[in-house]
């Protein structure tokens, strides 16, 4: 009897043990299967959110029907992907840039595709040229609801290694160029309503190693956007203040490069290339016309930037402890400092390299207008500037 109560303890304690293992091991394969499913819907759920704003987005787009934009720097880039997205929604566009090549190619393109559109050259730093810009928008289409300041420059380098000059420009470009066309818009469509929108830059609140000319103008326009914005209350103008992270418009082909040109470029386009650190340029227009319909004051755009804005919010020591190491991680001053243009450092074996880690801005470039290399080098023997 004993025997049998052992023998029959023994094999409920073996039975319980095997279930107990079982179930052990079990547990991770069924959590794993609960995980996999949380995942799941978790990205029908993400999905549909996007199809969601996507769709209310392409909504409010078409609230633009009818409407004349003004697009600075709307030849290539970021400006042109705005115009296009403009003139989807219905709206007229003019688009404005120094290079007549560029803007003719764009102008071609968007008429292409059914938007009225209209090119002027005109260099933004010109307050004469300025107001001529605006005269010729409303004598084309009769009226004028929209100005986006986008037009911008930027040059990338230690500051030891640049000029004043570089400063001067990057605020002769991008604070009194979108100084003088805000406030000469202001004045046409106080009472009678409009929208300015100033596309600024997370280097505007950040001030990142290497792009100084370019955070510090940034800086100066976005007080100035959301001061604007501030007094504009009952004039019936509205001030939008966008401030994306990187894009990918294909922009760092047609940057200035200082003192290493070569390992400036490489850091600055995989940073610009980068698929989690950067945001497609088609996306990013999207999102500014939407607030644009929308009345949206303020829009940033990617995560990076909206995590960045949010830490320096609340602990700018650290964030500034972020860019020191940035900082240190960036190329040196040289001792022989150089100066080469985006195009001409990525013929070079790094640039090379760096042009195939960074394919997808690449391509943007072609999507967005941006001049080869081979394009360029025409031009330069056209204008006797080679051989
Ligand atoms: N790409 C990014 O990652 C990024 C990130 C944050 C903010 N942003 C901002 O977004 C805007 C667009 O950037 P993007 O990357 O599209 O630049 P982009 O491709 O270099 O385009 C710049 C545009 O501005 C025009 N432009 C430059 N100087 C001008 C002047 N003095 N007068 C009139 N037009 C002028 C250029 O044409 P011409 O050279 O023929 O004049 C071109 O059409 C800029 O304000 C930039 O600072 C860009």
């Amino acid at each position: 009897m004993r025997g049998l109560r052992t023998t029959l303890t023994l094999a409920g304690a073996r039975w319980l043990w095997r279930r107990h293992r079982r179930s052990r091991e079990s547990t991770p394969v069924s959590a794993g299967r609960s995980g996999a499913e949380l995942l799941a819907w978790g990205a029908a759920a993400a999905a549909l959110g996007a199809g969601a704003s996507a769709l209310s987005e392409r909504r409010r787009a078409r609230r633009m029907n009818g409407r004349v934009v003004l697009v600075t720097g709307g030849s290539r880039g970021l400006g042109l992907q705005l115009a296009r997205e403009f003139g989807a929604g219905g709206a007229s566009v003019v688009i404005c840039a120094r290079g007549r090549e560029n803007l003719d190619r764009a102008v071609a393109e968007l008429t292409g595709r059914g938007v009225e559109a209209l090119g002027v050259v005109c260099d933004v730093t010109d307050p004469e040229a300025v107001d001529s810009l605006l005269d010729d928008a409303v004598d084309r289409f009769g009226r004028l609801d929209v100005v986006v300041n986008s037009a911008g420059i930027m040059r990338v380098g230690p500051q030891r290694t640049l000029p004043d000059d570089a400063f001067v420009q990057a605020m002769d470009v991008m604070f009194w160029g979108p100084f003088h066309l805000s406030r000469a818009a202001m004045e046409r469509m106080r009472g009678r309503g409009g929208t300015i929108v100033n596309v600024t830059s997370i280097g505007a609140y950040l001030s990142v190693p290497h792009l100084l000319p370019y955070s510090a103008a940034k800086h100066a326009w976005a007080a100035l956007s959301e001061g604007m914005a501030a007094e504009s209350g009952g004039s019936g103008v509205r001030v939008v203040t966008v401030v994306p992270g990187l894009m990918r418009t294909g922009s760092h082909r047609g940057v200035v490069f200082s003192g290493n040109p070569e390992r400036e470029y490489a850091w600055f386009a995989l940073a610009a290339g980068a698929p989690l650190l950067s945001v497609s340029a088609e996306r990013a227009a999207r999102r500014i016309v939407a607030a644009a319909a929308s009345g949206r004051g303020f829009l940033v755009i990617s995560p990076i930037a909206r995590i960045g804005l949010a830490v320096h919010g609340v602990a700018p020591g650290l964030t500034q402890a972020g860019m020191r190491l940035v900082g240190r991680l960036l190329p040196g001053a040289p001792e022989r400092v150089e100066e080469r243009s985006g195009s001409e450092a990525a013929d070079s074996r790094i640039g090379r390299l760096v042009g195939v880690v960074a394919a997808l801005n690449e391509r943007a470039g072609r999507r967005m207008n941006q001049s080869s290399r081979a394009e360029e080098r025409r031009r330069d023997v056209d204008s006797g500037k080679d051989g």
